[in-house]
């Protein structure tokens, strides 16, 4: 089987601007949101990527008319009546769908949900959803293959207490409990910026949500909820990976349409390792002055240092001076890459959820795969610092989470293409 690949030469500095899109990891949820409300909901600022596209699948299967009548802007028309059950094909290609199980119940009382897919990180359970969602009433059943839930009448609300920040089941949970009857309390709830656009969508369509951004949510359910129009927040994690990209290459890079504060962490971590980091009026900016400085980093729920750049910081560590350790907290299957990465000449030591990092070693260009979404665009930052060539193979999972990414990179001048049937490329 043959899939594109990128194809990566050492480039100088990147320098000049790129717009951040829309958040992956919003918008996904908020065409789940909309199932909540008949009627018409307009998304806008969806990032045109892979998963979305598997969502709006997800919806249609569901019973949602929906339309893109521009680049990156959804409507969805949601019908009186939804479908229950989705077809395994479809929920299977990504994870993040089992958030419908949230709208499915709040609005016909049952729901059976094929178990979710997505990126390969390991143990990525959901009996914290699954948990939650029993609190609020819903009877709950399932095999390997399958979900199935269901409540007698409405769900009624409750105080429900997670054992770990999770950001999945926070969002299932608010967009249950929003039309439950009565109050609904999450207690260690997860802070992401993502969870407080989903609390701004449901409160555009008439929820009453209070405390979206720090762990304790109060959700007074309201019998009914209207569509509405809502403009999904920039994408933090694609802007930190290009934040990453300057600092590596020594570049000076204008990233807009974001709010730095959602990035505070990585900022800090770049501006610590030796990058100058300044906000803007529209964003930041990125300005790599060489000699970066190794540093340790340690992935969190949000505030803490996302798991998502993890994957960028340790390409950008493999370049720094001294030793750095690594800790990934969030997902098991998130080291996958270490071993592309030593293909290209980094030294990395893997001890259970650590990864020492001594550096800088030089990079030269090889064959590696995206292991998964972030992965793979750790391995094209690494490849503009390798020399030679780099061929990341499995581009596939980069779509599924940046559009365009050779083609912005390039735009900021490196030297990226993406190829059809990479390894005849390669051979010849
Ligand atoms: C996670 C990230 C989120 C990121 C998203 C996309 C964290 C805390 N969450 O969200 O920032 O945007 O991936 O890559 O960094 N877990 C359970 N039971 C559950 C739910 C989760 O054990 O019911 C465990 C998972 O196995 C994992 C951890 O909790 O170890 C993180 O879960 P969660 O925040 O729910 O993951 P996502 O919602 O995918």
């Amino acid at each position: 089987m043959t899939s594109d690949a990128f194809l990566v030469r050492d480039s100088g500095p990147l320098h000049g601007e790129v717009v951040t899109g829309g958040a992956k990891n919003s918008a996904l949820k908020l065409v789940a949101a909309a199932l909540l409300a008949e009627g018409r909901s307009v998304i806008e600022n969806v990032p045109e990527i892979d998963d979305i596209a598997a969502m709006a699948d997800v919806a249609v299967a569901l019973g949602a008319e929906v339309s893109r009548p521009e680049p990156h802007t959804i409507v969805l028309d949601v019908p009186p009546r939804l479908e229950v059950v989705t077809h395994p094909n479809l929920v299977g290609r990504l994870r993040a769908s089992i958030v419908v199980l949230g709208p499915l119940l709040a609005r016909e009382g049952r729901a059976r949900l094929a178990m979710p897919g997505g990126c390969n990180l390991g143990n990525r359970s959901i009996d914290l959803h699954l948990a939650g969602l029993a609190k609020l009433g819903a009877e709950i059943s399932y095999g390997a293959d399958a979900i199935e839930a269901r409540v007698d009448g409405r769900l009624r609300g409750a105080d429900i207490e997670l054992p770990f920040a999770s950001v999945g089941a926070t969002e299932n949970l608010l967009q249950a409990a929003v039309t439950a009857r009565g109050v609904t309390r999450i207690s260690n709830a997860a802070r992401e910026p993502e969870i407080s656009d989903l609390a701004a969508f449901l409160r555009a369509m008439g929820g009453d949500i209070q405390g979206d951004g720090t762990s304790e949510i109060v959700v007074r359910g309201v019998d009914a909820l209207a569509p509405a129009h809502h403009r999904v927040i920039g994408d933090r994690i694609e802007a930190g990976t290009f934040a990453v990209g300057a600092a590596l290459t020594g570049g000076d890079v204008h990233i807009t349409d974001v709010d730095p504060s959602h990035l505070h962490l990585p900022l800090e971590k770049l501006s610590q390792m030796g990058a100058d980091v300044f906000a803007t009026d529209r964003g930041f900016r990125v300005r790599g002055t060489g000699g970066l400085r190794a540093l340790d980093i340690v992935t969190l729920p949000y505030p803490g240092f996302p798991t998502d750049l993890q994957p960028q910081f340790l390409a950008l560590l493999s370049q720094a001076q001294g030793t750095a350790i690594v800790t990934e907290n969030v997902f098991d299957g998130r080291f996958s890459i270490v071993s592309e990465l030593e293909r290209l000449g980094a030294e990395i030591e893997l001890q259970a959820h650590h990864a020492v990092v001594r550096g800088p070693r030089a990079l030269s260009g090889a064959i590696v795969a995206a292991t998964d979404l972030r992965a793979g665009a750790a391995l094209v930052l690494a490849g503009l610092a390798a020399e030679g060539t780099t061929v990341v193979q499995e581009a596939r999972h980069v779509d599924r989470g940046y559009a365009d990414l050779a083609a912005r990179l390039t735009a900021l001048g490196a030297d990226v293409e993406r190829r059809v049937d990479d390894r005849v490329a390669v051979s010849s």
